[in-house]
């Protein structure tokens, strides 16, 4: 069945830039999260570069990782950075008491992160540990990364191999203060914070201090924070979907019915909520969004891999990942003037994650083709873009089943990015521009036969983004033809 939508799509009327760092990533210590998915080494046999391995750092180069989160997540605040340096083979074995409690070799460390960034291209976003760390660990550890001098801790980053400073960009004030944190009151958290912020800016740099902002739709941790935000650039947002909402029970990551698929979107669509309500209360003591609202952990949060520990955090990643993470970049775009970071949960091997490994083989997840096939929104102009579209029903689920955006690229192009929710109906849209006529229109698509089709090691192409052929110019417009459950990203070449 094919329905009808509309849209106009103004040239005319540039909103807010998109912040690449939206498109950011979140590595924690979380077994294979970095053990193996990221650093095997420089003795192993699998092709790497100084122990990163070689197809994990090509495909995350591939997609301009603007900025990295490390070391957590949970793990931050009882992470003790001097475990982690120095000759590997004398590094301390610690546990993991979040996150199964594994064993921690600390053969990924403060050099090994700064390195991988370097190697990527990302910016570095540092999470110091506010939970059973202290002041002076902290702000020794910014000393040994940032400081140019000769001091003593400076003097120990040269004896470990690193002459020149390392920049920091962001440093996180704690994680989860409210949880795995420390289970602090909002007001506490705030005069510790502040505490920390005099003692952890690096030297001879400007980094942007993110504090730790609320869980989901904790209104009054936002409220608390901000009645004093001179302190800090960001505050961070958690919110992670689970199609049931219920953590007892989530759902699982492959498999479910229609009622999940429409029940999941349902569940991601609330942060849209939070964030205008988080904006709003932000716009009381700052008007003009000085500080940015940086979503640091989002992505989907599933049953685990039946057969995996469940501490692990293993999920397979589907289709519906890969629409979820293009709707929730659309939130991002639209609210792209306070939102100015986003990190998924997490770049490998855990949760949400871009890519998934086992031993020497890899595969990109169909949320690593949403990553890719929005890169041109990186740095981009939002333009308005209104849909007029039917509703999805499923169940207690309405939806409208069209979400899009659009913002003119560092290209010059205009970029239209449309998901057609609705896991059984087609849509054709009807795109009227105003402004100057589209002289011609290209794009991809990413779609498939089943709702939980997905990529693994033996079948690693079945979800990926082709060419699309479903959009023409169309007098003063687009007609686009998209079919059920499909992501599709065009590139219009203005007149
Ligand atoms: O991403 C997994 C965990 O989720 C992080 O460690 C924590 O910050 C959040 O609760």
């Amino acid at each position: 069945q094919t329905v009808d939508a509309t849209a106009t799509l103004n040239l005319e009327q540039p909103g807010a830039v998109i912040a690449p760092e939206i498109y950011g990533q979140f590595m924690e210590q979380l077994v294979t999260g970095i053990d193996g998915g990221v650093w095997v080494g420089p003795e192993s046999d699998i092709p790497n570069t100084r122990g990163f391995r070689n197809d994990v750092v090509g495909a995350l180069k591939a997609l301009d990782v603007p900025v990295v989160r490390w070391p957590g997540g949970c793990y931050a605040d009882i992470y003790h950075w001097r475990d982690g340096i120095g000759p590997r083979d004398q590094r301390p074995v610690t546990l993991n008491r979040w996150w199964g409690g594994d064993e921690v070799t600390n053969g990924f460390g403060t050099h090994e992160f700064f390195d991988f960034a370097e190697l990527i291209g990302a910016r570095t976003y540092l999470s110091v540990n506010m939970g059973s760390g202290t002041v002076a660990e902290a702000s020794d550890w910014v000393e040994y990364i940032s400081s140019p001098t000769h001091s003593t801790l400076a003097q120990a980053r040269r004896a470990n191999g690193r002459d020149e400073p390392w920049r920091i960009d962001y440093v996180g004030l704690g994680n989860e203060p409210w949880g795995c944190g420390g289970r602090m009151r909002a007001a506490y958290y705030g005069d510790l914070m502040r505490q920390f912020v005099g003692f952890v800016a690096p030297y001879g740099q400007k980094a942007q201090m993110v504090a730790a902002g609320p869980n989901a739709v904790d209104y009054d941790w936002m409220r608390t924070l901000m009645a004093n935000p001179a302190d800090f650039d960001a505050l961070s947002l958690h919110y992670y979907t689970l199609p049931t909402g219920d953590w007892a029970a989530k759902g699982p990551a492959l498999g479910f019915d229609e009622g999940q698929w429409a029940a999941t979107f349902v569940q991601t669509y609330k942060i849209e909520e939070m964030i205008v309500r988080h904006d709003a209360i932000m716009d009381q003591t700052d008007p003009d969004a000085r500080v940015a609202l940086a979503v640091d952990e989002w992505g989907t949060w599933y049953d685990p891999t039946p057969g995996s520990q469940a501490g692990h955090l293993q999920q397979q990643n589907s289709l519906r990942d890969a629409l979820l993470a293009a709707v929730n970049f659309n939130i991002f775009h639209r609210h792209a003037d306070r939102v100015r970071m986003a990190n998924v949960a997490q770049m490998v091997n855990v949760l949400q994650a871009v890519i998934l490994t086992d031993g020497p083989r890899m595969v990109l997840t169909p949320t690593y083709h949403a990553f890719e096939m929005y890169r041109p929104f990186q740095g981009a102009t939002v333009l308005p873009l209104a849909i007029r579209a039917p509703e999805y029903v499923e169940g207690d689920a309405r939806l409208a089943m069209l979400d899009g955006t659009a913002a003119r690229g560092l290209d010059g192009r205009v970029h239209v990015a449309l998901v057609n929710l609705d896991p059984r109906r087609e849509v054709t849209v009807t795109v009227d521009i105003t402004g100057p006529r589209a002289q011609a229109v290209s794009g991809r698509i990413l779609t498939a036969d089943v709702m939980d089709a997905h990529n693994n090691f033996d079948a690693p192409d079945t979800v990926r983004p082709v060419a699309f052929h479903g959009a023409a110019v169309s007098g003063q417009g687009l007609v686009v033809r998209m079919p059920a459950k499909s992501l599709v990203v065009l590139a219009i070449d203005p007149a």
